[in-house]
């Protein structure tokens, strides 16, 4: 499974952690996010990684900010995508089991790495259910039709 990773100056050292983390597990990861040194605007980054899984290059992304809201806000603007702000693995199961969320999103300022990790693994290991909730993520597709 390939996933895009994407953050901002206020989250360098969790986005390392969480690469590596992944990568470790087996995960094929792609860097769309900045290292050591650099600064970024997020909603670049935000853009970034929800067009890449807009355009199916990735099958999920995780965007990290300072608190998770920016970097979402940002990839939500993208069609297609469904990113939701966690900051425990309860919300981040069920954003992919009811949502059908496609993009995690926390805040290095908010969570340590430890509930990073379980955020993370909370929403790759965790399925969309369908039924009643496959007709109302069909709903948002709408409201994407009627802002054309
Ligand atoms: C950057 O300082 C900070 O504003 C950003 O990382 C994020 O928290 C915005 O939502």
């Amino acid at each position: 499974m390939r996933i895009g990773i994407g953050n901002d100056h206020a989250a360098i050292e969790l986005k390392k952690e969480i690469l590596n983390y992944l990568s470790e597990k087996g995960y094929e990861v792609i860097n769309f996010g900045i290292n050591e040194g650099e600064t970024v605007d997020y909603p670049n980054i935000g853009e970034e990684v929800g067009n890449a899984v807009a355009n199916n290059i990735v099958d999920y992304g995780v965007l990290i900010c300072g608190t998770g809201v920016g970097i979402s806000l940002a990839a939500n603007k993208v069609n297609g995508v469904r990113a939701c702000v966690c900051s425990e693995p309860t919300t981040a199961s069920l954003a992919k089991r009811h949502n059908n969320a496609n993009i995690i999103a926390f805040g290095a300022r908010i969570v340590g790495v430890e509930v990073a990790k379980d955020i993370v693994d909370s929403f790759l290991n965790a399925s969309f259910e369908g039924g009643r909730h496959l007709r109302r993520v069909n709903l948002f597709k709408d409201i994407e039709e009627r802002q054309k």
